[in-house]
């Protein structure tokens, strides 16, 4: 049995596995036309109400960067919390932990690029002075009493430099781990991750930021997205982040494309034996609400085709008579 299969790393059966919904944040920042704040908020309360308790709800960003996302502190103060719920955004720099640090939130998405093109694309500024600024984000943070993942963005590859080795990503997790993060989240920004390339980085993790809690980000731009969650499973890895009908991408990527699609995910899990906490059949409402907001059909499939055991009525099939 090769290592990638080895059951002594591999999640066991009927573990609970925690699925962040991202949708509200990598989804809506890459849409064009702007989302009224109510709908956002009915699109969180029902994700919400499937069961699902992580979310991305926004982001702290400069609204002329994005300015889909100028309402995060009105999303914030709009949305329900049922027991349980547990809210994240991103935050970019110093001015993003202020302002999240005046929100109710339970933890904070920073992000660096493991690519430097990527980082002044997407944040204006090296990777060196990303970091360097995380020291003054992680004690606001910290004083504020808000969890940090540490989040990398082009973790398994760079739109605009190719690859991205394992030991740049485990320097940056090691950094993160210096700095009191909870957790590092690998981010897959254009799809470029691959069950070999997933491997690689969660070993060079461990081994450089050895306890350190690892969080996947998938994007299925080239179709292998639920792959790669597999390949986490059998890595042990037990939190991924996922985007209500496949939404998502980022403005600042060439070829950037949705995330892996959260009830494609729910229903794989579920399917392979693990426990969400959430209702598909509920999820598939809230996708739905999601699409008729967006007004465009999303890639989602699972919200197309129904759970697996949907019962179809023969008398509306038409029958293969010669
Ligand atoms: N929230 C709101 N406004 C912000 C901000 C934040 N987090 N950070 C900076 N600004 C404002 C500043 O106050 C300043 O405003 P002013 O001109 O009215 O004084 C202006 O933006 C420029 O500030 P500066 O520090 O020079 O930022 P920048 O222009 O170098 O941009 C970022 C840096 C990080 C703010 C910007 O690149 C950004 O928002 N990136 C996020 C991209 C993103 O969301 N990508 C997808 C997710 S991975
Ligand atoms: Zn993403």
């Amino acid at each position: 049995m090769s290592r990638l299969q080895s059951p002594t790393d591999a999640v066991p059966e009927g573990a609970q596995i925690t699925v962040c919904e991202v949708g509200p944040r990598d989804g809506f920042q890459n849409e064009k036309t702007f989302i009224p704040t109510d709908r956002k908020i009915d699109i969180v309360n029902a994700l919400f109400a499937s069961g699902l308790r992580h979310m991305q709800v926004t982001s702290f960003v400069s609204p002329r960067a994005v300015p889909q996302l100028a309402d995060a502190e009105e999303v914030l103060a709009g949305i329900d919390r049922p027991d349980g719920a547990y809210v994240t955004a991103l935050v970019p720099n110093l001015r993003g932990a202020e302002r999240a640090a005046t929100c109710a939130l339970d933890a904070v998405h920073t992000v660096v690029s493991a690519s430097e093109t990527h980082n002044r694309k997407n944040v204006n500024r090296p990777i060196a002075q990303s970091l360097s600024e995380f020291e003054a984000v992680f004690d606001t943070l910290k004083t504020a009493g808000i969890a940090v993942e540490g989040g990398i963005a082009t973790a398994f590859g760079c739109p605009f430099e190719g690859v991205v080795p394992p030991e740049q990503v485990a320097r940056i997790a090691r950094r993160y781990q210096e700095l009191g993060a909870d957790s590092v989240s690998l981010g897959d920004t254009t799809g470029m991750a691959t069950p070999l390339t997933v491997r690689a980085a969660i070993r060079a993790i461990r081994e450089a930021a050895p306890g350190l809690d690892i969080h996947l980000h998938f994007h299925n731009t080239r179709g292998v997205g639920l792959a790669c969650v597999m390949t986490g499973l059998a890595e042990g890895v037990t939190h991924y982040d996922a985007a209500v009908g496949g939404l998502g991408g980022c403005p600042f990527a060439a070829g950037a494309t949705g995330n892996i699609c959260t009830e494609d995910l729910i229903y794989l899990l579920q399917e392979s034996g693990y426990a969400t906490g959430v209702d598909l059949e509920a999820l598939i409402s809230a996708a739905q609400l999601a699409q008729d907001v967006i007004g465009r059909s999303l890639p989602g499939q699972v919200m197309k085709a129904g759970p697996r055991l949907k019962r179809h009525d023969p008398e509306l099939t038409v029958t293969a008579a010669g």
